[in-house]
C-alpha cells in the first residue's frame, strides 16, 4: 500500500502539493487527470463535451483501479473521484486518503477562468457541486486545511501527519 492518495475540490492544489511532496519523500507522483488525458487521446474538456461526463467517470474509475498494487506513490486525484462509492474502495486498497482542505472563496479564485475544467465553466454551479461534495471529502482519513498557506507548510504538514500511516 504506502501511498498517499490526495482529494478535494477543484482548485484545492492536489497537484501541486503532491508534486513537492512527492520530490520530498522520493515518490512518484501520478496525476490521475493527467493519466486520463493520456489513456483517452483528448484533453478533459473533449471527453466532457464529446463523450460526456458519464464517459468521463468510467475512465476515471478504471484509469484509478489501474493504480491498485502501485507503491511508493502519491495520487493526485480529480475533484469529482469522491462521487463513486467504488473508487473510494480502489483508494482505501492504495492507501491513506488525505483530504485537501479548502474555503470556497479560495476555491473559487483558483478556478475561476479556468479554461481546463468544464465543470468550473460556471461558479455558482461549482459551488453548489462543492457543497454537495463537501460531507464526502470530510469522510477522508487526514484533513489538511490549506486556506492562506504556502505550499511548503502544507507538504510539511502532509508529510507529519502521514508518517505514521505509511
Ligand atoms: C473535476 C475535477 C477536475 C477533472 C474534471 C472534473 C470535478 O480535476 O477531473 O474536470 O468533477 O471536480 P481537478 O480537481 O484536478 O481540477
Amino acid at each position: 500500500m504506502d501511498n498517499i492518495v490526495l482529494i478535494g475540490f477543484m482548485g484545492a492544489g492536489k497537484s501541486t502539493v503532491g508534486a513537492l511532496a512527492a520530490g520530498e519523500l522520493g515518490f512518484r507522483l501520478i496525476d490521475l487527470d493527467g493519466l486520463i488525458v493520456e489513456r483517452a487521446g483528448k484533453s478533459i474538456r473533449r471527453v466532457f463535451s464529446e463523450d460526456g461526463e458519464t464517459a468521463f467517470r468510467d475512465l476515471e474509475s478504471s484509469t484509478l483501479h489501474s493504480l491498485v498494487g502501485s507503491s511508493n506513490t502519491i495520487i493526485a486525484t480529480g475533484g469529482g473521484i469522491v462521487g463513486r462509492e467504488g473508487n473510494w474502495e480502489h483508494m482505501r486498497r492504495l492507501g491513506t486518503i488525505v483530504y485537501l482542505r479548502a474555503r470556497w472563496e479560495t476555491l473559487a479564485q483558483r478556478i475561476a477562468g479556468s479554461s481546463e475544467r468544464p465543470l468550473a465553466d460556471d461558479l455558482e454551479k461549482a459551488r453548489l457541486l462543492f457543497e454537495k461534495r463537501r460531507p464526502l471529502y470530510e469522510s477522508a482519513a487526514l484533513v489538511i486545511d490549506t486556506d492562506g498557506r504556502t505550499v511548503e507548510s502544507v507538504v510539511e504538514e502532509l508529510i507529519r501527519k502521514t508518517g505514521g500511516c505509511i
